[in-house]
């Protein structure tokens, strides 16, 4: 699947003022390729990621995913089947296991439960997470492993554009390289379109494309 930016352009409108946060951008993204975003606080990234998964509407142009305007899509179809978003802080359901974490787009489906479980062992292996893992909690787990239990429950949820706003802005080093290795063959082994938004250049650096925003605007 591919997603592609049509002279977007997206204001906040505030009472005093409006802030023109993503002004006029274009891009192609391609499937099978690892794309990072980088820009100083406050250049447009997080808003056009939100764009891009269909969490606003742009103001002005528009979002094509998979051939269709992120405003021709069902809202809730875009973020079922084609666009995943992966946050800084996890964002897994305390309550609920790591399998059942992984599990979770797979109870929006119909898929058996034991064809749940099945699928959920695998994308947990795929993130390397051991077995004895699965009925642990995501409080017990470390930032790392709670990220990779995060991917495995994109990776259930078989989207093929995924999105990652600072998916390793709390994590050191080591963990910030396995979680990079997994999102990019993401890209490469499984064909997905993979864009992270990131501060650090050691992730940048591993991108097949590195984008840079700066006042709302690709700086070429
Ligand atoms: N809800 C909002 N209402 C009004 N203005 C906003 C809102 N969210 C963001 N902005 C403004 O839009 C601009 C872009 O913000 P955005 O969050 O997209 O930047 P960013 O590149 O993700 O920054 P950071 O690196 O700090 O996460 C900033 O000027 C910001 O102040
Ligand atoms: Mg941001």
């Amino acid at each position: 699947m591919s997603i592609s930016l049509k002279n977007v352009s997206y204001s906040y409108q505030g009472k005093a003022q409006t802030v023109r946060a993503v002004d006029d951008v274009s891009f192609d993204f391609e499937a099978g390729r690892l794309y990072a975003i980088i820009g100083k606080s406050g250049s447009g990234k997080t808003t056009l990621m939100s764009l891009m998964a269909g969490l606003d509407l742009p103001t002005e142009g528009e979002i094509v995913v998979n051939g269709k305007a992120t405003t021709a899509w069902d809202r809730n179809a875009l973020r079922r089947d084609a666009v995943s978003v992966i946050y800084q802080n996890y964002n897994l359901f305390p309550l609920l296991t790591v399998s059942e974490n992984i599990q979770y787009p797979l109870s929006l489906r119909k898929v058996s439960k034991a064809e749940s479980k099945r699928l959920a062992a695998e994308m947990r292996a795929r993130v390397a997470l051991p077995e004895a893992y699965e009925n642990r909690l995501p409080a017990n787990l470390s930032g790392g492993e709670q990220q990779r239990v995060a991917i495995a429950r994109t990776l259930a949820q078989g989207c093929k554009i995924i999105l990652a706003d600072e998916p390793t802005g709390n994590l050191d080093s080591t963990n910030t390289r396995n979680i990079v290795e997994i999102l990019k063959s993401l890209a490469h082994d499984d064909g997905c379109t993979v864009i992270i938004v990131t501060h650090d250049p050691a992730v940048a650096e591993q991108a097949d494309t590195v984008l840079q925003m700066k006042d709302g605007s690709w700086v070429f």
